[in-house]
């Protein structure tokens, strides 16, 4: 399976923050945004991973992550010219996924639970697409998934007057190759947008959609406003005192994962140990 993180878009609810730096290299509290999408793909065990970009920011990903060797990954970018909508994602990364399995995550959404690695793991083999259901108290903004007992989604509403239920679709899905067939066949929306949500009654329609519940002890955080970026940032600051360990940490994943050495760690510590990052990997190899 391939990885794909659209951080594209326009940021307007962040303006006039945007205007000067795109929304996913905003720090969260110690760390760039994109670096927890990123770590997301990375402990679900993906290392093939497509950046999407404006045209504008693709030198600033490529100068902050690189072609993805020193984390023993591998990573391309690709330009998304004007923002199409998240199922856009599959038109722009057709020829990067060529025959394989994908995982879309949104350049902006923060996940952090137990054992989250090993439960990404359990969907990147999917027949169809693997959709996941959030519970939240304010399901109007969102996209809602109604479904049965069986988890049999029922229906998916794009930010509904009246939900049918509590669960909203976090920005992290799972799909096999049809993904990119259904993508190019699907219709803007009023709003001119290729919808993810599109996609997904594509995959409904084929009795192909599958919705796994995450769970209470899984935050998900989608920074897209002024205080939700605060939030983030106190979020990850509280966690990551309270317990001494990083959240969205990707040199620490990359060495958990087994996809470089101690000697690989430490030397990229090294540079880093001004801000105190770099003493953190190291203590990692204590
Ligand atoms: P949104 O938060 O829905 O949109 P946005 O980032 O443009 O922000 P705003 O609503 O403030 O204008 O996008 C979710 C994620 O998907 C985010 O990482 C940007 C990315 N995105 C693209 O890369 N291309 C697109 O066409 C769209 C719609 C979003």
């Amino acid at each position: 399976m391939k990885g794909i993180i659209l951080a594209g878009g326009s940021g307007t609810r962040l303006y006039p923050i945007t205007h000067g730096i795109c929304k996913q290299l905003m720090p969260i509290y110690d760390k760039p945004m994109v670096y927890y999408p990123l770590s997301t793909l990375m402990l679900a065990g993906l290392r093939e991973i497509l950046i999407i970009t404006t045209p504008r920011d693709q030198e600033r990903f490529k100068q902050l992550l690189g072609d993805g060797s020193h984390l023993g990954c591998r990573f391309e970018y690709v330009v998304q010219d004007y923002p199409r909508g998240l199922a856009d994602a599959f038109v722009v990364g057709a020829d990067f996924i060529g025959n394989d399995k994908v995982c879309l995550i949104l350049g902006d959404n923060i996940f952090y639970g137990s054992a989250f690695g090993s439960k990404l793991k359990e969907n990147t083999d999917p027949d169809g697409g693997i959709i996941y259901a959030y519970h939240t108290p304010t399901p109007e903004r969102l996209a809602v998934v109604e479904f049965d007992e069986n988890m049999k989604v029922l229906s998916i509403v794009e930010k509904p007057k009246v939900p049918k239920s509590n669960y909203g679709i976090p920005g992290l899905y799972f799909y096999d190759n049809d993904a990119i067939a259904i993508a190019k066949e699907a219709k803007p929306s009023a709003r001119g947008e290729l919808e993810i949500t599109e996609l997904h009654n594509g995959y409904l329609k084929k009795d192909k959609l599958k919705v796994s519940i995450m769970d209470r002890g899984t935050a998900w955080i989608d920074p897209g406003n002024f205080d939700d970026v605060l939030k983030a940032s106190q979020f990850v600051q509280i966690i990551e005192e309270r317990q001494g360990q990083k959240i969205g940490c990707i040199e620490e994943i990359a060495w958990q994962e087994g996809y470089i050495t101690d000697a690989q760690l430490a030397e990229l510590a090294e540079p880093l140990k001004k801000s105190g990052y770099g003493q953190y990997l190291l203590g990692l190899l204590d």
